[in-house]
């Protein structure tokens, strides 16, 4: 895995590098500035503590939770959504989305791995390393994206992503439909936010809302944002995850 994410961090560096110097070459001119993505910021309005969890109780940790689970509207662009199903549904289209096992914790899906993007959408991927792994704490991001089909009638239980394959954290970009997260304490289980994850958006969860929270995508009949049905389409999500600690590997 580790020599996996080298290389395809390498391989990136090497795509823009190439990219200028035939660019000078051809054209014999200063090349333009190289284009920066810009990196949309995140909406705290997004993220929201239920009324289930009064003000006054454990205050630290609702600060923290609402610093560690962001949503950024708008990460990606219609044409940039378009490219990447158009890039992803061949290789879904051939799996059949899964309903039987009732215990699994995720049900209504189908899912891959894939890591090989079109250089339109590996773009888009770039900028998710840029926004989401930045920080130490972050490390570096597994080379294959969790890519994760959800149908209309699909969802996901409350649960937390096994230390073992997943490090501090987790950033998914939301395509086709928007979908209600919603984290609850582990422990404490009144200690509930919601996270509207829009359409186009991208959420970062990390720190306490990673380790300390469960979180799950409500199904149809249960997704409401502020007391407004949220009718749930076929989602797809594209997840990046920092590698795991070694000593969680073991
Ligand atoms: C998961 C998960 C969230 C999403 O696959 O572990 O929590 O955005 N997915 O689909
Ligand atoms: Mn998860």
């Amino acid at each position: 895995m580790r020599l996996l994410g080298i290389s395809f961090l390498k391989s990136c560096k090497f795509k823009s590098n190439w990219y200028n110097s035939s660019r000078k070459i051809v054209t014999e001119v200063v090349p333009p500035q190289e284009t920066v993505d810009r990196i949309p910021a995140a909406d705290p309005s997004l993220v929201e503590i239920l009324p289930s969890w009064p003000e006054t109780e454990e205050p630290e940790l609702r600060a923290a939770v609402l610093r560690d689970m962001q949503v950024l509207p708008n990460f990606v662009s219609e044409e940039e959504e378009s490219s990447m199903v158009q890039e992803l549904e061949p290789r879904l289209k051939r799996m059949r989305y899964e309903f039987d096992h009732w215990d699994n914790a995720i049900q209504g899906y189908r899912e891959t791995e894939y890591s090989n993007w079109n250089p339109t959408n590996a773009r888009v991927m770039s900028r998710v390393l840029a926004t989401a792994f930045q920080t130490p704490a972050a490390g570096e991001a597994l080379p294959h994206a969790h890519v994760l089909d959800l149908a209309s009638a699909g969802f996901i239980k409350p649960h937390i992503d096994a230390v073992r394959f997943c490090g501090e954290v987790i950033a998914g970009i939301c395509l086709l439909s928007s979908a209600v997260m919603r984290l609850q304490h582990e422990k404490l289980p009144h200690l509930q936010v919601d996270a509207l994850l829009e359409r186009r958006a991208m959420y970062i969860m990390r720190g306490s809302a990673r380790y300390v929270f469960t979180h799950a995508v409500l199904g149809g009949e249960r997704s409401a944002w502020r007391g407004a049905r949220l009718p749930r389409r076929r989602r797809l999500a594209v997840i990046t995850r920092s590698c795991p600690l070694s000593e969680d590997t073991k």
